[in-house]
């Protein structure tokens, strides 16, 4: 008795000292699926959705460096590859996702490796030995439980593909370096495919995260829209259309700029584009308020350092060499001006997916002052962020205190030794970021731009025109998303502009009537004298067009259910000399040093001009109609 009472007591005070400290706050409620509003990601009730995420990594391998996970490391599965989210193996689950809710994020980005989604091996005992309801389960049957436990929580999470072998990530020969390095661009669509179908009963997996940090291998340069087998443009466009259109159209599409190009030898051109192609060519996807851009940021790397040490990147400065100034300068030039910038064809959320710093040991005051700028950074600009990783295992309170929420893998009852718990510097900063004044609430209708680009390919972007097969055989073909229309044609590109702006996104009737055009049967005066003409019948409006050697073919109208009609007051907008933009730059640069003709913002697009003897077929007028 006299012996219990102060044990008690003293339980008692460590349990009120620590109540505070991780007080649970369950996820706030959101109703899924998500989408997105301009450079805002909303939820079923158009209220702000801000991804305030971490990373839980392990499925897709881990660092195996000294004091840290290396004791886990999987001989069993060879090449020292780990196969299972982080913890599992010291931490009831329901431990973690307690910690998650303590540290404010409401989702998890959740890497997976290839060779995870293969393996038949069980995973062994050990390995969730605080979690026995996992033993006997493959590496997927467990990264299963792990997302039902996650969204049984309230969490949302984006699956990312991170890996093709379970393995710590990231140099120029180790097998990841490209979506196609180990197996077609058809095969990873596959497997994506596999992926969102898998998860498609439980609507709080929101996302698709394509590929992780796509960068050079030692011989090639990925490309953003080259068009040959190296053009992460068009791979991230393939398996973004293929994950809407065959196996759930409401996960968000996350793309990733390119990470890293060129050999990091100094005196030879190698950096990090991230997003900075997105400027002039950016992703329209078969649903038009699905895609999500993303960017990496540490400050061991630098515009163009890899972060590698010990090779010739030494005229290069990292980020955290840089001022606040120029590191803002920087980000916003190749990654944040996406969502920065409203009302163009490029706009969209940003999600900065890594970022993180060391939080033990000796941090060097550049580190220091880099996180600090960055974080600065992403509170001023609301953007969406993941921290790099969640979990991580020290010993005896020593080793790579990366992870937010460590768990001491000595200590015999693997005490937490997280960012609430011990020393780290992070820890205000932490709670000053996730709970900084964002945009909650309904978030507004924002007009939509989104580009066409045929300069490889078909570009047919409408579910119902796909859903109905080939209207113009052998020819390359171009669409707007169902729910926009086209507004502007650019002249031997032939790309495209699509919005809703002014007639909204349900301009099209609910039957979706459409008729191709391929002559000058429904031209209703000569608005282009001695021009070949293509105009759509009465009370219909241009949402796709063909063309054969680089010439117009055909039309796709679109019949109008506005109420009233469509007006007919028409106005022939000429573009073969000089660009002509109803709205001036609204938009953005869609075809870069090509003529367009962009019809105003209030107007729709009735008819296309073109001549057959100069330049034969190459667009030169659009009929702008309201
Ligand atoms: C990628 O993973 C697949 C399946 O696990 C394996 O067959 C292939 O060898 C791997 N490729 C590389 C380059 O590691
Ligand atoms: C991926 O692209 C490269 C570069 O063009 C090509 O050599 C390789 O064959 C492609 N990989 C596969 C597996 O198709
Ligand atoms: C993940 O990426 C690898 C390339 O490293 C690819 O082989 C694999 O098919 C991808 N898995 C999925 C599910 O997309
Ligand atoms: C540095 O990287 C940037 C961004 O990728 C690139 O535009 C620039 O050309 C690079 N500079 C050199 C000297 O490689
Ligand atoms: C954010 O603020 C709320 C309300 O003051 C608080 O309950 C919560 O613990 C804070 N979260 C973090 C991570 O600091
Ligand atoms: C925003 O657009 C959606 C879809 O077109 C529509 O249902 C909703 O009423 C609009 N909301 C506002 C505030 O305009």
């Amino acid at each position: 008795m006299s012996t219990k009472q102060p044990l008690c007591m003293f339980i008692f005070t460590i349990i009120t000292l620590l109540l505070p400290l991780v007080a649970r706050a369950a996820v706030p409620a959101w109703s899924p699926p998500l989408s997105t509003r301009g450079r805002y990601i909303v939820d079923a009730t158009g209220s702000r959705f801000k991804l305030k995420s971490g990373n839980w990594h392990g499925a897709s391998g881990t660092w195996l460096g000294i004091g840290d996970s290396n004791s886990d490391a999987m001989s069993h599965y060879g090449e020292n590859s780990y196969n299972i989210p982080l913890g599992l193996r010291y931490v009831p689950i329901n431990e973690i996702l307690d910690s998650f809710e303590a540290l404010g994020v409401n989702s998890i980005r959740l890497p997976f490796s290839n060779q995870m989604i293969h393996e038949t091996a069980t995973v062994l005992d050990y390995q969730v030995q605080a979690n026995q309801q996992l033993k006997g389960m493959t590496p997927l049957q467990v990264y299963d439980a792990v997302i039902k436990a996650l969204t049984d929580r309230g969490f949302a999470v984006i699956l990312n593909n991170h890996t093709n072998k379970s393995k710590w990530c990231c140099g120029v020969s180790d097998g990841n370096e490209r979506w196609n390095e180990s197996q077609t661009a058809q095969q990873w669509g596959d497997d994506w495919v596999f992926m969102a179908r898998r998860y498609k009963d439980n609507p709080r997996v929101v996302g698709a995260d394509l590929y992780n940090e796509v960068r050079r291998d030692v011989m090639v340069d990925p490309n953003w829209g080259w068009g040959n087998d190296v053009d992460w443009y068009a791979a991230a466009q393939y398996a973004g259309d293929r994950i809407l259109t065959e196996a759930n159209n409401n996960l968000l599409i996350i793309i990733e700029g390119i990470n890293w190009i060129g050999l990091p030898v100094d005196g030879l051109p190698h950096g990090r584009p991230t997003l900075s192609g997105a400027y002039y060519l950016s992703h329209t996807l078969v649903q038009s308020n699905k895609l999500v851009y993303s960017a990496h940021f540490y400050g061991y790397t630098g515009p163009n350092h890899s972060g590698a040490i010990g090779v010739g990147e030494t005229h290069d400065p990292r980020y955290r060499d840089l001022s606040a100034a120029d590191l803002a300068n920087t980000i916003y030039s190749s990654a944040a001006y996406v969502a920065l910038q409203d009302q163009m064809h490029f706009t969209a959320p940003v999600w900065i997916s890594e970022f993180g710093v060391e939080g033990r040991g000796i941090v060097s005051t550049a580190e220091v002052n880099f996180f600090d700028n960055f974080l600065a950074f992403l509170k001023q600009y609301d953007l969406d962020f993941a921290i790099w990783p969640l979990v991580g295992y020290l010993e005896n309170g020593q080793g790579n205190g990366w992870a937010l929420m460590n768990w001491d893998r000595n200590d015999p009852n693997h005490k937490r030794d997280g960012l609430y718990d011990g020393n780290d510097w992070r820890r205000d900063r932490w709670n000053d970021l996730v709970n900084s004044s964002s945009l909650t609430g309904p978030v507004a209708n924002s007009t939509q731009w989104k580009m066409l680009n045929v300069n490889q390919q078909d570009y047919i972007k409408s579910a119902t025109l796909l859903s109905r097969g080939d209207w113009d055989s052998g020819a390359r073909k171009a669409s707007c998303p169902d729910d926009m229309r086209l507004i502007g044609l650019s002249r031997s590109q032939n790309r495209g502009l699509c919005t809703d702006a002014t007639y909204g996104s349900s301009l099209w009737g609910p039957s979706k009537d459409s008729v191709v055009v391929t002559n000058e049967q429904y031209v209703s005066s000569d608005w282009a004298a001695r021009y070949t003409k293509l105009q759509c019948p009465p009370n219909h409006y241009v949402i796709g067009y063909s063309l054969k050697n680089g010439g117009m073919s055909s039309l796709v109208c679109a019949s109008s259910q506005r109420a009233g009609g469509l007006g007919t007051t028409g106005r022939t907008m000429w573009f073969d000399r000089q660009d002509s933009r109803g709205d001036g730059p609204v938009g953005g640069e869609w075809a870069m040093g090509d003529l367009k003709g962009q019809c105003s913002g209030n107007e729709y697009i009735a008819g296309v001009a073109f001549t057959t003897y100069k330049n034969p077929g190459q667009p030169a007028a659009l009929y702008c109609q309201s």
